[in-house]
């Protein structure tokens, strides 16, 4: 009797140690290993310009918002004026528009070795040309025609040329640690599919002063994005921020730029882009608004392709700060221009927008634009 009532007490106390073992081994992943409610890891789909479809903004926005009139009028009604813009804490006060001269900015084209022809082509004969020694090409590629036609102003980033959230944050750092190291006062970002009016540009910032915290360009979504907040905080808390899209441009005071090291430069920008999981203009957008909680400037100047470039009013194009066009896949999506030039010779319109801007170019139409719109 008291050998099997020792038995089992034996066996109740191995019973009860296994038990808790069992316990013991699962509180961990009771804890961490059950999956979260996933906070929109949103910017797979919305944050990048790059590898989403191209889609036009009535698709986007379906509910939300902007409907055609209400975009017209948006656009219709735009100036280049600071009174629109947040306002921005400055040291003494006092909100000075100051005179700013071409040679302030630094201008970063991002493009890639199979676009060096097809696109980046265009921009040298057209906008880039009024902003040589202020443009800088990053590509991942040594392209010894290039090199030969630009010069130092090329910039091999030695980044991969497949077309990852990888590369394009490489190449992004590079252009960051690029801009740091010259001493001028605008970093602005544009894709290789942009035309850049390099007198808006000029217009525009000299609203702000650049040792302010500024960062202006279009936001992507009608609405911020959420994501967990990964850097700071320990996974559990989110925070919301908008973000510029990279493919309509968006320009950074040196001011907010030098703010940004700590997650920025000198391969900083990779690893946060990382920890995020974000695309590069996203993680700019973190970075900025995040982490250092300072406001995004919303422009509706810029334009990506994934806008209906076609409802851009006629009498404020030329207001606008930059441009795009829809590529092979979507060759209808160009801005509507009279007609310097058709559109067999100008496909993607900015020969014709560079004549109208800079009607002294060489190789523009010696002769008055027809009234009517091709
Ligand atoms: C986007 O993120 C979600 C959630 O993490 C993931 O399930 C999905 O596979 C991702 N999609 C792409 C295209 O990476
Ligand atoms: C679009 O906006 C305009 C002006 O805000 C409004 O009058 C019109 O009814 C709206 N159209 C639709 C389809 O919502
Ligand atoms: C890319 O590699 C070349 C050759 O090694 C080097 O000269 C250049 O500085 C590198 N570029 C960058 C941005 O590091």
């Amino acid at each position: 009797m008291k050998i099997s009532c020792i038995g089992l007490t034996k066996i109740f106390f191995l019973l009860s140690v296994s038990l808790s073992l069992v316990f013991y081994l699962l509180i961990p992943w009771w804890q961490y290993g059950l999956p979260k409610p996933h906070l929109l890891l949103a910017c797979n789909l919305t944050c990048t310009n790059s590898y989403r479809e191209p889609l036009l903004e009535e698709t986007r926005n379906p509910q939300q918002g902007h409907n055609q009139s209400d975009l017209f009028q948006e656009w219709e009604s735009y100036s280049v004026d600071a009174e629109s813009f947040q306002s921005i804490e400055l040291k003494d006060g006092l909100h000075v528009r100051q005179p700013l001269q071409i040679e302030d900015l630094f201008i970063a084209v991002k493009t890639t070795k199979k676009y060096h022809r097809s696109r980046l082509d265009l921009l040298l004969q057209t906008w880039i040309s009024q902003a040589k020694s202020q443009t800088f090409i990053f590509t991942d590629w040594e392209d010894k025609e290039l090199r030969q036609q630009v010069g130092s102003q090329m910039v091999n980033t030695n980044c991969t040329a497949v077309h990852t959230r990888q590369a394009l944050c490489c190449k992004m750092a590079v252009e960051y640690d690029k801009f740091v190291q010259s001493a001028k006062k605008w970093f602005c970002h544009l894709d290789d599919d942009n035309y850049l009016n390099v007198r808006t540009l000029l217009e525009l910032l000299s609203a702000f002063p650049h040792s302010a915290d500024v960062y202006v360009g279009r936001p992507s979504l009608d609405h911020p994005v959420e994501t967990v907040d990964r850097v700071k905080g320990d996974g559990s808390a989110t925070l919301k921020f908008w973000f510029a899209t990279g493919g309509a441009g968006f320009c950074i005071s040196r001011g907010l730029a030098l703010k940004m090291s700590p997650w920025a430069s000198m391969g900083n920008f990779i690893s946060t882009a990382e920890k995020v999981r974000l695309p590069d203009d996203c993680t700019i957008g973190y970075i900025i608004e995040g982490m250092l909680e300072v406001k995004m400037q919303h422009s509706n100047l810029f334009h990506s392709h994934l806008e209906n470039l076609q409802r851009l009013p006629l009498n404020s194009l030329l207001q606008q700060v930059t441009l795009s066009y829809g590529g092979p896949e979507n060759r209808r999506n160009v801005v509507r221009i009279a007609g310097y030039l058709s559109l067999e010779q100008d496909p993607t319109r900015f020969k014709s927008v560079h004549c109208l801007l800079y009607p002294e170019t060489q190789w523009c139409p010696n002769r008055k634009p027809p009234s009517s719109m091709t």
